[in-house]
């Protein structure tokens, strides 16, 4: 495997809002734009050996805005499961599904369960929507279950709780990028994305496609991680 190529990459799609603006257009318009960028750049990850693809649709926090835009939102989020499905379940994509579902409405929560069953032994690669995701909360859930769980203090350790966090199969992001230009983390995949690479597009996530993704793995691949250590070239002797 070439490790130059993040396994998992983790993005953080921002500037719908400002993207529909800028052509005066409502920021529904720019959220379905944003749909159709998802597409290309899943299709770009499988173009590139990237394996796993965790997408932020929808934080704990944007339950704060307008309501219209809200409903706007899950109708979308419902319509394009409904419509892609079939699409990548042929393209063996592994649907999940990230976030506090149990505050989604019922027919959202048939669709989620309905995709993921029926690609939960999809190979090819994997889509992880977080939705109604906050790194936050996830990590309040993973205590909440070790603690349902019986889970002794000592026994409290980064594995007990990497374990009980929302997708325990997969790797941690190599790679997080945030489009739109911002340089914030906005709760996304805080515990996963410890020594994750970030990366900050100025593009706006409904212009995103190949040549972004491209990029990316391109500056990807001239960094030097040292997860705390350091690299065998620099080490002298002392
Ligand atoms: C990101 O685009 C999509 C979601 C948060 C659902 P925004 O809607 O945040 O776009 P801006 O930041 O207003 O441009
Ligand atoms: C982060 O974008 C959330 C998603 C992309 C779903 P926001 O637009 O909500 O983040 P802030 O408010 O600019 O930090
Ligand atoms: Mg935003």
């Amino acid at each position: 495997m070439d490790s130059q190529v993040p396994r998992h990459i983790g993005i953080i799609m921002d500037g719908n809002g400002r993207w529909a603006r800028r052509q005066g257009r409502p920021v529904s318009f720019g959220h379905r734009a944003g749909v159709r960028a998802i597409k290309r750049v899943l299709q770009a990850c499988e173009d590139h050996g990237v394996h796993a693809l965790s997408i932020y649709a929808f934080s704990t926090e944007n339950w704060a805005r307008p309501r219209a835009e809200v409903r706007a939102l899950m109708r979308l989020f419902h319509e394009t499961m409904q419509r892609e499905i079939d699409e990548m379940h042929q393209r063996g994509v592994r649907i999940v599904v990230s976030g506090r579902r149990e505050e989604l409405s019922q027919r959202m929560r048939e669709r989620i369960e309905e995709a993921m069953a029926r690609t939960a032994s999809n190979k090819n690669g994997v889509l992880n929507v977080c939705l109604n995701y906050g790194g936050r909360a996830e990590i309040v859930d993973a205590a909440r279950r070790l603690i349902r769980d019986g889970v002794a203090p000592a026994e409290v350790d980064e594995a007990s709780l990497s374990q009980r966090m929302y997708q325990p199969d997969l790797p941690d992001p190599d790679l997080i990028i945030r489009t739109a230009g911002e340089h914030r983390v906005s709760n996304f995949l805080l515990w996963q994305g410890a020594y994750a690479e970030m990366l900050v597009s100025e593009t706006l996530w409904p212009d995103f496609g190949e040549d972004d993704l491209k990029a990316a793995l391109a500056d990807y691949a001239s960094r030097v991680r040292r997860f705390g250590g350091r690299p065998s070239a620099e080490v002298v002797a002392s």
